[in-house]
């Protein structure tokens, strides 16, 4: 395949520039006006963004320290998620206008080589959902619960960030593995949306206790205790949860966005409440979605069907605008997202 010269495509690009020392704001990235030109080597593409992701991951990469990555590196565009079409091609597997998976970042257009992306079936599932229940947040749940969490019928579960991408789809695998299930969540409409729409048997609006002991005294009467306990949050709702783990539990460690604007570099003195995995005999494990990311088929056989015939919500919050991103990125560590939150481009 020859090299082909590219047609020239004006480009936005948010850039990461400055490492945030607590909340992620606008003044972090910048955003520039570039062009997109040049050649198309052999088996390079073009992709012309529609929906890209904000996740809470980005904010803890942004840490000057090593997590399970090395950090974002400054003064490069944001790495994200990316949901587009192909719009230059020189390559045989895409044609123009075919729908792809990238991990293409904040850019409006981005040139990469045919394998870095992933042809979507838009008949099959709404695109969009390749960021979501069909993509690395559905992994992460549903690896997260079922081979971390193991759930048995009759046992009970308790989700933290219940309302959110990730929470609100291992509320409901755990309620279809035949689990009692409570999810935690920020106000009362996303405990509504728990109860109502997802049907769990039973919400708790954090926001509305102030210490970790009259929280925990609410989850016993509302769960008489945990078997499997989902942490999307950490922080007090954790503390609040692991003194009600029943003998065997297992606590599965997701993400812990309570403490990603500034409490990951300066963390509580020291685990706290363990006592109670030995009190237990419990389990306390950390998942990560690309550990699972090789078994992607074996959760999509299973879920693409739930997703095809709408046996599950499967909610996003979407926003209109790629200079929202940094503003989308914030409004993660408010709460304002129900489910997956997207930004249409
Ligand atoms: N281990 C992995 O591989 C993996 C993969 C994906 C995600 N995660 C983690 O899973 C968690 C959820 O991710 P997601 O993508 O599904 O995001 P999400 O839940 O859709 O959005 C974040 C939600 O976190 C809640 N939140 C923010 N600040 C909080 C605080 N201080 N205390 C309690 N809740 C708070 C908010 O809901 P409320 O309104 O209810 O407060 C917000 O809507 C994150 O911790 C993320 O890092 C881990």
């Amino acid at each position: 395949m020859q090299t082909q010269m590219l047609q020239s495509f004006p480009n936005r690009q948010w850039f990461y520039v400055k490492r945030p020392v607590g909340r992620v704001t606008g003044e972090h990235f910048d955003l520039r006006e570039t062009e997109l030109s040049g050649a198309l080597a052999a088996n390079e593409v073009v992709v012309k963004a529609r929906y890209i992701s904000v996740d809470p991951y980005m904010r803890i990469q942004q840490h000057e320290r090593n997590t399970y990555d090395v950090p974002h590196p400054l003064g490069i565009v944001q790495r994200a998620g990316t949901v587009g079409q192909i719009v230059a091609t020189n390559s045989d597997k895409f044609k123009d206008g075919d729908w792809v998976l990238g991990y293409n970042g904040w850019q409006m257009f981005a040139k990469c080589h045919a394998s870095e992306v992933q042809k979507l079936d838009s008949d099959a599932a709404p695109v969009s959902t390749a960021l979501g229940v069909l993509g690395m947040p559905g992994r992460t749940a549903w690896f997260g619960l079922m081979e971390a969490g193991r759930p048995r019928p009759g046992e009970t579960v308790v989700v933290s960030g219940a309302a959110g991408a990730v929470g609100s789809l291992v509320a409901q695998f755990a309620k279809r593995a035949g689990c009692r299930v409570f999810g935690i969540a920020g106000g009362a409409a996303k405990c509504d949306f728990l109860v109502d729409k997802l049907h769990l048997d039973g919400a708790l609006d954090y926001k509305k206790y102030q210490s970790r002991e009259a929280l925990s005294a609410e989850i016993v009467r509302l769960t008489n205790g945990v078997d499997i306990y989902f942490d999307n949050v950490g922080g007090m709702i954790t503390d609040a949860v692991i003194p009600n783990i029943k003998l065997r539990a297992r606590v599965i460690i997701c993400g812990a966005i309570s403490q990603y604007d500034g409490g990951l570099d300066e963390p509580d003195l020291g685990p706290r409440f363990l006592q109670h995995l030995l009190f237990q005999r419990a389990t306390i494990q950390g998942i990560l979605a690309r550990d699972y990311t090789q078994r992607m088929d074996e959760m999509t056989k299973i879920v693409a069907p739930w997703v095809r015939n709408k046996e599950i919500v499967f909610e996003e919050t979407i926003v209109d605008g790629f200079e929202k991103l940094p503003e989308c990125l914030n409004s993660l560590f408010e709460g304002k997202n129900l489910g997956k939150l997207l930004v249409r481009v």
